[in-house]
């Protein structure tokens, strides 16, 4: 029997999330602390050659048919572009190129994307909190709306679709941008997805009362669209879609809402993740990892590398349990996961 990601809750994990750093040119408020986060020492991080031999062997050796780039912000790896074509070059058991995508803060993706195009890249999920300068520039931290916009109409031009933005909805910051950002992003054609906060941030610093859940945003999008449940099936894909009718003001189209909290979708996950100092972690939520690196670094074969993935991932707990007693926020903080 050919080895494969599987758990013991009948999941099998056929979607990569490979972090390339843990750098970003921004700081989410939800993600990073403002400052004092001790970036991963060089020699931690996987070279392009172990990360593109640890693709091989999950794509030829355990199943995986979907890769996803992040970071940190992915674009902050210079070699991003050779990581991409290498990949393309990997076969999937079943003879196919695997699935490759990027997810992006946007900043600079506009000088990027012909050429991550021509190396094979498929998609790009875009990061875009705000369409208002000043309250982009709070959540983020930073004042860089301009350059996301033009690397989302980059990525468009490039033929990157359907492009997606992920939207984190914040109380008290970005509430006010819900509406707009549908309207952007139907006009566009561009598949809008909000998210709910999750635990992962700067510690200490969610907590469920303060989240803007999915009940409320459908109940800010129904201020203002007709939204009717989408028939396509959500299957291990994270959003609920809803369709938008279209009027006078928009083009019709689908919203998307990433529920992890309120409506996780756990018992569909198909993911397994590497971070960018090359340990494995079966869940965002784990709380613990298993180091490939080291193992990488010091002889062994891609056989051995590969049974001890599938091993790690055999222990992948059930769901998140973001809520329930005994539930530990993870100590890295999102950048340095990968989302
Ligand atoms: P698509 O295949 O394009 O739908 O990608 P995606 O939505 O899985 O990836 P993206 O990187 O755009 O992530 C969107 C949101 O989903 C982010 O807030 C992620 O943190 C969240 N997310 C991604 N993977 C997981 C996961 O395994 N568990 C949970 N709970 N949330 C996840
Ligand atoms: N909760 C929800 N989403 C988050 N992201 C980063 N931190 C959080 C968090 N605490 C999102 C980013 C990006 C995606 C990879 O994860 O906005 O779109
Ligand atoms: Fe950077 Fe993404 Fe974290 Fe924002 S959410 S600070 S863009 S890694």
């Amino acid at each position: 029997v050919p080895l494969r990601l599987a758990d013991a809750h009948g999941r099998v994990a056929t979607d990569l999330r490979v972090s390339l750093t843990d750098r970003c040119n921004l700081r989410c408020t939800y993600c990073m602390p403002a400052d004092g986060l001790q970036w991963f020492p060089t020699d931690e991080v996987l070279t392009d050659a172990e990360v593109l031999r640890v693709l091989a062997i999950a794509v030829g050796q355990l199943g995986v048919t979907r890769i996803r780039f992040t970071g940190g912000e992915p674009l902050l790896r210079r070699s991003l572009e050779d990581i991409v074509a290498g990949s393309a070059r990997l076969r999937t058991r079943g003879g196919g190129t695997p699935e490759l995508s990027l997810t992006t803060n946007g900043i600079g993706l506009d000088k990027r994307v012909t050429a991550l195009v021509a190396a094979g890249l498929n998609r790009v999920n875009v990061s875009l909190d705000s369409l208002d300068r000043d309250r982009y520039a709070a959540l983020a931290r930073r004042d860089r709306l301009d350059a996301v916009l033009a690397g989302l109409a980059a990525a468009e031009a490039a033929g990157l679709l359907p492009v997606k933005v992920n939207a984190v909805i914040m109380r008290g910051h970005n509430e006010a941008d819900v509406v707009p950002l549908a309207q952007f992003c139907l006009e566009r054609r561009y598949q809008l997805r909000y998210i709910e906060q999750m635990p992962m941030g700067p510690q200490h610093q969610w907590d469920r009362s303060q989240m803007v859940t999915q009940a409320e945003i459908l109940a800010l999008l129904g201020q203002r669209f007709d939204l009717a449940p989408a028939a396509e099936p959500r299957g291990s894909a994270p959003a609920e879609l809803w369709r938008v009718a279209p009027d006078d003001r928009q083009p019709g189209g689908l919203l998307g809402v990433i529920p992890t909290v309120t409506g996780p979708f756990c018992a569909a996950c198909d993911r397994t993740r590497i971070t960018a100092d090359g340990q494995i972690r079966t869940c965002l939520f784990s709380r613990t990892e298993t180091d490939l690196r080291t193992p990488l670094r010091h002889g062994a074969s891609d056989l051995e590398l590969a049974e001890l993935w599938a091993r790690a991932q055999g222990l992948k707990a059930p769901a998140h349990g973001i809520g329930e007693p005994g539930f530990v926020q993870p100590t890295r903080t999102m950048s340095a996961i990968g989302g």
